[in-house]
């Protein structure tokens, strides 16, 4: 049942225009935030020019004759069921505000629910289509920052969503593999390789490594000679060199892996910048004979005035070597011929704002369908900070992202210690984790944040810890009351209790739903597949994140205002259905988020 359909064709009927559609009126529906102002409401505003009447004159007007009409009509079943529907219209300044039956709204929503049950919330829009997700993609042999703990969080999301959609979804992770630094990490490596046990910590000594390499090319123009000369050794496959190469990256992956593990994140591939080394000179030869590159001090750069952007796109330094945007177009390049994608969404931070606008620019130059250049999409979130001194390491301002998972893990399995369950370990890992990954994604994503690990974990704040522990709320409901979907109790024929009986509308009475709280949670519940879109369409988790809260507070007033497991069997299972439909919406839009639901905490 479509309740916006029926009120847009109520309206559609009596309005004597030709100038609106009933679509456009279904599209100008709106839901009101205050319940007084009914479950969903029309502005007459856009008609008063149409009608050139004053919207609260039309307002008035209209219902008028829309209660006329159906009355008129009373005999006709269909006007008739409607009827039913609409208990109320009121006409508010300018506003149509229709009350929908509290009985149909709750009938309305368990016949959605029960179409998919323990699906509830998938959706086939996407079916057909690729999407490529590239996300975390961290630098070999530099620190996984907190920042790469966001991008690689909401990009697990954002496949997640994606794929329950119906895309075909591939996540990518485009390491940085690349460059100049290895050079130097190669010469560093050469000049104090020894004094490093690499086997321990290997991001942190390879850093410290990069960073003494560093300071010497300073002070000496000569190592950096010979670093640049080392460079082009490993780009021409100088054994030696590859083979440092190699092991760097390989120590590297291992704790980018641990970390992938803890959050149970994964790739369908690792093709990182290297991969891309030997396919930039295609992209040099189309933007050539495309006329698109022009010498700038000896490099060779497209302009990109013309479409507003100010700064050229660099993809030829003087020197002849490549750089970061050349291999990002390769990627395109070969990524549109690979897999064919409609769409490609690169979650990366703002700072990269203006490398995503020149790249994607360039990419209308290299002969591509438009099909691939109007699919680049740049999903860019904002700073991530850690609070003042207190994760912060001697050494600056990241902290090893293993450290805060770790812990966030010791720290709830603190919380555990004092609970009665068991799989301590396993539950404090979900919950430490959950509540990290909640974290990075409860805002949206484009604001800056301070990362605060006491707050993430807080069981009663807007955490996902707080959602974790009211879905498994609603398993020890549902436990106790020994509920089974599928062999709801009719308290009006017991005699059949025992069989399976699929679940309808007639074995629940909806009456003993309609109180406010039964009603607020029917309704969040009855929106999830829009809420779904809508962080699709948006490439933004955190609206499913909010919503999860929504749903679990609006679960939490609906068990301290309702008597859930009674003697009355017929309220029982009314509110343990109610109870079973949050249970498998919570537990579906945290698995969207990428976090797990613990069976007791
Ligand atoms: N490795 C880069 C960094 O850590 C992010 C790469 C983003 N992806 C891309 N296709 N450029 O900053």
């Amino acid at each position: 049942m479509d309740f916006k359909e029926i009120i847009s064709e109520m309206i559609f009927k009596v309005l004597d225009s030709t100038e609106i559609s009933k679509d456009e009126i279904k599209n100008y529906i709106e839901i009101p935030k205050e319940e007084e102002k009914g479950d969903y409401a029309f502005p007459c505003f856009r008609l008063a020019k149409i009608l050139k009447q004053a919207p609260n004159m039309i307002a008035d007007n209209l219902r008028e004759r829309i209660v006329d009409v159906n009355n008129v009509n009373a005999t006709n079943n269909e006007v008739d069921d409607k009827q039913s529907i609409i208990e109320k219209i009121e006409s508010v300044s300018g506003y149509l505000n229709f009350f929908i039956s509290k009985a149909k709204i709750v009938e309305n929503a368990i016949e959605k629910f029960n179409k998919q049950k323990e699906d509830y919330g998938k959706l086939n829009i996407g079916e057909g289509k690729t999407i490529l997700v590239e996300y975390s993609s961290p630098n070999i042999a530099k620190p996984f920052h907190i920042g790469h703990l966001k991008t690689t969080i909401i990009g697990n999301s954002l496949k997640n969503i994606y794929k329950n959609c119906g895309y075909k979804t591939i996540s990518l992770n485009h390491l940085g593999d690349y460059g100049t630094q290895f050079a130097k990490l190669i010469e560093g490596y050469k000049r104090w390789g020894k004094e490093y046990d690499l086997n321990e910590n290997p991001i942190d000594k390879l850093s410290e490594i990069y960073k003494r390499i560093n300071e010497l090319c300073e002070e000496n123009e000569k190592v950096l000679e010979e670093c640049r000369a080392t460079f082009k050794k490993l780009e021409e496959g100088d054994e030696y060199c590859v083979k440092l190469w190699n092991e760097f990256k390989d120590l590297s992956m291992r704790e980018f892996e641990r970390i992938y593990d803890l959050l149970n994140v994964k790739f369908d591939s690792y093709n990182g910048e290297s991969f891309y080394s030997d396919k930039m000179q295609e992209v040099i030869d189309i933007l050539n004979k495309n006329g698109k590159l022009t010498d700038s001090q000896g490099a060779k750069v497209v302009d990109l005035e013309d479409v507003g952007i100010k700064a050229p796109c660099i993809i030829q330094k003087a020197n002849g070597s490549s750089i970061y945007a050349t291999r990002d177009l390769a990627a395109i390049l070969y990524r549109a011929r690979t897999y064919d994608f409609d769409k490609c969404i690169y979650v990366v931070g703002e700072e990269q704002n203006l490398h995503f606008k020149q790249i994607f620019e360039v990419a209308k130059y290299l002969d591509l369908d438009e099909k691939y250049t109007n699919g680049l999409v740049h999903v860019s979130y904002g700073m991530i900070m850690l609070p003042e001194g207190k994760m912060s390491t001697r050494k600056g301002n990241f902290v090893k992202v293993e450290d805060l998972l770790d812990e966030a893990i010791s720290k709830s399995k603190e919380i555990m210690q004092e609970k009665n369950i068991e799989d301590k370990e396993k539950v404090a890992k979900q919950v430490g984790i959950g509540a990290v990954i909640f974290e990075d994604l409860k805002e949206s994503r484009i604001k800056n944040q301070v990362f605060d690990l006491a707050e993430a974990l807080n069981f009663n704040g807007e955490t996902g810890p707080y959602i974790q522990y009211m879905t498994v709320r609603t398993k020890s409901v549902l436990e106790k009351a020994k509920f089974n979907p599928n062999n709801i109790k009719n308290n009006l024929d017991n005699s059949n209790a025992n069989d399976d009986i699929n679940i309808d509308n007639d074995n629940i009475n909806v009456n003993i739903l309609k109180d406010d709280a039964s009603i607020r949670l029917i309704k969040l519940i009855e929106n999830f597949d829009k809420i779904i879109i809508s962080s699709m369409e948006k490439n933004e988790p955190s609206i499913l994140a909010r919503y999860s809260i929504d749903v679990a507070s609006a679960y939490s007033s609906f068990y301290n205002e309702n008597k859930i497991i009674s003697n009355d069997i017929e309220s029982q299972n009314a509110r343990c259905y109610l109870t079973y439909m949050t249970k498998v919406t919570l537990t579906n839009a945290l698995k969207l988020l990428g976090i797990e639901v613990p069976d007791k905490m």
